[in-house]
């Protein structure tokens, strides 16, 4: 027996809960110790019992043995789904020789409440209390009796704000559930099985309510933006053991009242009384019936969708490594790393005692922490200790971007042990590994990694620090594919691009920021921030760029089915606000915090709107609409001509004539052969004027190095990588970075701090050359013929100073993995590793090549290998001056 089928998922999950897809999709890995290991064929059975499947009964799904090499994206088409259905299922699958497979272990999921009629709870909350600026969050409780044996039971779970949900004493769930979505017109409903926690005789259900981003403050918006104040839905459903089935639900029979928290929001921190704790409120036996009757909101209007983000949590705790007393008595801690979370502090002192965590992501010349580029944000925690014994506290509805922590009015002597750092982000389980023999690519690549954790919470934000976080599309979609190497981001970018449609404008246009946080509704761009358009060139078009993303990544083809009207939508929309196809000189953000160099607005987005055509034209031709494919080809091949004719001279000169321009016209094929090598020869010359150095920003800086490498400037792309001088990626590096900064100039030997009111430490966007090391360094690729890495590009590219490379992504199908060296004598050995199922093209660089497989037939290249799964070692022979 020869495949093993193993790691089953469903909607790229291990056994979810309360999937609200009526057709989930399927997926499955295969595992041999054989190499050019392929399934054949499948059987998937789904059963809606555990004892029927182990009988090999699919009842609710037969597939009968078919023959197809496809083991992810497989679309249930069994009998229709029920409302909090169980279904388990497994696989078998047959080999390329025709041998059956042992049947895989069992895996199920369940479905949610698919009827809105199902849900009979009221949203609860709690009134707003006269005089006070910050209100305190609501604590919300109900006690229950249960007669009988608990054989299921299962909480489905909302709020229009946060909540933070117990189950006798019990903890349940994660962070900031239920996620940042545009409230006026979904909220996700969180599932969980809580049948362990609950038991016959009395039991407890209780709930802390935090403003969040519906009615605390969001960036720079405000508070309020979505509603006054926290509301609560819940329904938890029992089953016993004898079959009787019953609700307990959120209603007016319910408690609340104030507690601890005199405040906790995400923008100005938390403040928590501990002498007002309400001791065992979550547990059953205590006494509410001082507490006040819930406030019941009269329904709802949006719709309750199962949540499809994946939960925020707390992945790691940091221990500080050093700490300084200041002469005012506080301590400054440094985590030796900018993270995003928030300190946990143990304490020992007197009742009433308080004490203040504040962060910061740098410090001042004079060692105090610096805080003005926080803007408004408050990223501060008060404590009040109760008194009784070692005290510890975290916070609950906030975090914070930081790598400094003040710690003051501690009591005693505070040391190393007294706080520890919790790094807070969307859990997107990590799939990409790099690793090089430069100290400073490895840093850089690490940068790239915590940029991307300390940004994705919830949604893909700009920045965690100052009062921001939003979700700014350029930013994400610039950044998407490398954060797709680095994380499973397949659920995590789906629901973005839910917010990216909550937000897409009537007009067709995709917004600049989603969810939209009410900054459309409130008219902010005519008004105060007239330059916040809706259509963005590089910031709308993520909703066309996303879900290619997705595909390319995952083989996810129901995104682009699902959102294929909205990018149609989206690319008339550019068409009809152009004029003969360029699109006018608007107040664009342009190729943002770019250095030195304006890319003129109209030539930008005359660029991205050829690409987002592009892009269409190859969505259509997957999804088999080649009318449409040939028609948005077309408008492709009209945009690029109309391009040329307004901004390219003879010479391959672009207006502007900054490196971005160059970029843009070669990655996105806007020029034909005479001019491309002319408009190369532009872009070098460019950087070589400025001393083998970048002016990019966030919009060309994700495509240089590819452009360069594609053009065979490897080495030209080399030099900017290991750039030190500034501006670089390496000249953050030498200065201390531990993140990606926001600009190249965030602080710079001759300037110090740049300018107070922008200067995040912890941005993403030119972190987006991780992409470039995955594809091109390393060089494992995507082949869009065959999507989700059934078949990999592998194609490592060694230079500059580079003798070493290891990396690895975790595709669908398994690991796939690159490992070269070159030897100082011209030797270069590759390693290539291709999971079960899947098969790659190997292109060796350099002569004389051997290898451990026979040369691709069909290339005619004695270069280039065809390989199924295993690991292979290739040989080749590189003379210093081709490397
Ligand atoms: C944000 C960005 C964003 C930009 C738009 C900034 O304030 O931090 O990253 O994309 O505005 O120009």
């Amino acid at each position: 027996m020869s495949l093993r089928v193993v790691q089953l998922k469903t909607e790229y999950i291990e056994n979810p809960l309360g999937l609200d897809e009526k057709q989930p999709r399927l997926f499955w890995r295969l595992e041999s110790p054989e190499r050019g290991a392929a399934q054949s064929a499948y059987r998937v059975l789904v059963a809606s019992s555990r004892e029927a499947l182990d009988r090999h009964e699919g009842d609710q799904w037969d597939t009968g043995k078919v023959a197809s090499d496809r083991s992810i994206q497989i679309v249930y088409e069994g009998k229709p789904l029920v409302s909090e259905g169980r279904y388990y299922w497994k696989v078998q699958a047959w080999d390329a020789q025709g041998r059956p497979s042992e049947w895989s272990e069992t895996a199920f999921w369940t479905m949610g409440l698919l009827d809105r009629g199902e849900w009979k709870a009221g949203w609860i909350g709690r009134k707003t209390e006269a005089n006070v600026a910050m209100q305190p969050s609501p604590f919300v409780r109900k006690s229950f009796a249960i007669e009988g044996r608990v054989a299921r039971a299962t909480v489905y779970a909302t709020a229009l704000g946060l909540y933070d949900l117990r189950i006798n004493g019990e903890k349940v769930g994660d962070l900031f559930a239920p996620g940042f979505t545009d409230y006026d017109k979904r909220v996700q409903v969180q599932t969980y099985e809580v049948t362990h926690l609950l038991t016959e005789g009395d039991n407890a259900v209780g709930a802390v309510l935090g403003d969040g981003w519906y009615c605390g403050t969001v960036g720079f918006l405000g508070n309020k933006v979505y509603g006054e104040r926290p509301f609560f839905l819940l329904q938890l459903h029992i089953e016993l053991a004898d079959g009787t089935k019953r609700i307990v639900a959120t209603d007016a029979s319910w408690r609340t009242t104030r507690g601890p928290l005199q405040y906790s929001d995400m923008i100005k921190g938390e403040a928590y009384d501990a002498r007002l704790e309400l001791d065992g409120w979550d547990r059953p036996g205590f006494d509410d019936s001082g507490w006040e009757r819930p406030d019941v909101r009269p329904g709802y209007n949006g719709l309750l969708t199962a949540s499809i983000e994946p939960p925020v949590r707390i992945t790691e705790t940091m221990k500080p490594i050093s700490v300084r007393r200041t002469e005012s008595g506080t301590y400054i801690y440094d985590m030796g790393q900018n993270m995003v979370g928030w300190t946990e502090v143990k304490a020992r002192g007197a009742r009433g005692t308080k004490l203040t965590l504040s962060h910061a992501e740098m410090l001042n010349p004079d060692g105090s922490l610096y805080l003005d580029n926080l803007r408004v944000a408050v990223q501060q925690d008060h404590y009040i200790l109760k008194g009784d014994g070692l005290e510890s506290y975290e916070p609950h509805f906030t975090f914070h971007g930081f790598r400094y922590v003040e710690l003051i009015g501690y009591p005693g002597e505070a040391d190393l042990d007294t706080i520890v750092g919790k790094v807070i982000h969307s859990d997107t389980p990590r799939t990409g590994r790099l690793r090089t023999n430069d100290a400073m690519v490895n840093k850089l690549y690490s940068n790239i990694v915590w940029g991307q954790r300390g940004n994705f919470l919830s949604v893909p934000t700009d920045c965690p620090q100052r009062d921001e976080r939003l979700g700014w599309t350029g930013d994400a979609q610039i950044f998407a594919r490398t954060a797709s190497y680095n994380m499973d981001v397949s659920r995590f970018f789906t629901k973005f691009m839910w917010d990216m449609i909550d937000a897409q404008q009537p007009s067709g246009a995709f917004t600049d920021v989603a969810p939209d946080a009410g900054w459309i509704r409130h008219k902010m761009w005519n008004t105060r921030l007239n330059w916040f358009a809706p259509d963005n060139a590089g910031w709308g078009d993520a909703g066309v760029v996303i879900p290619w993303t997705l595909y390319l990544m995952y083989g996810d083809t129901r995104v682009l089915e699902t959102h294929y009207e909205a990018m149609v939508r989206w690319v008339e929309y550019l068409k009809a606000n152009s004029d003969e196809l360029v699109r006018p000189n608007y107040a664009n953000y342009g190729d943002w915090l770019s250095i030195d160099a304006d890319t003129p607005n109209e030539v930008l987005a005359t660029a991205y709107f050829a690409y987002s055509a592009k892009l269409l034209s190859r969505i259509a031709g997957v999804l088999g609409n080649q009318e449409d494919e040939a028609h948005y080809n077309g408008l492709f091949q009209d945009i690029a001509a109309a391009f040329r004719r307004a901004f390219v001279d003879g010479e391959g000169r672009i207006r502007g004539e900054t490196q971005t321009v160059y970029v843009l016209a070669l990655q996105f094929g806007l020029l034909e052969d005479g001019l491309r090598d002319k408009a190369l020869q532009h872009l070098t010359d460019n950087i070589r004027e400025r001393g083998d150095r970048l002016s990019t920003g966030f919009l060309g800086v994700g495509y240089l190095l590819p452009a360069l490498t594609d053009s065979g400037e490897l080495d030209v792309a080399y030099a900017l990588l290991t750039q030190e001088a500034f501006p670089s990626w390496m000249y953050s590096i030498k200065h201390g970075a531990t993140t990606i900064w926001e600009r190249w100039d965030g602080w710079t030997e001759h300037n110090g701090f740049q300018t107070p009111s922008m200067n995040s430490f912890n941005h993403y966007s030119l972190g987006s050359v991780g992409e470039w090391m995955f594809r091109y360094m390393a060089g494992i690729e995507a082949d869009p013929a065959q999507p989700g890495f059934r078949h990999a590009i592998i194609r490592p590219r060694p230079g500059g100073r580079l003798t070493e490379a290891q990396a690895e992504y975790e595709s669908l199908y398994g690991p796939i993995s690159t490992d070269w060296k070159l030897s100082p004598d011209g030797r270069f050995r590759l390693t290539v590793r291709v999971p079960a199922g899947a098969t790659a093209t190997v292109f060796v660089p350099g002569a004389e090549v051997r290898a451990e497989a026979s040369p691709s037939a069909g290339s005619g290249d004695p270069s280039v290998f065809e390989i199924g799964s295993g690991e292979y070692l290739f040989e080749s022979f590189i003379r210093p001056s081709e490397a």
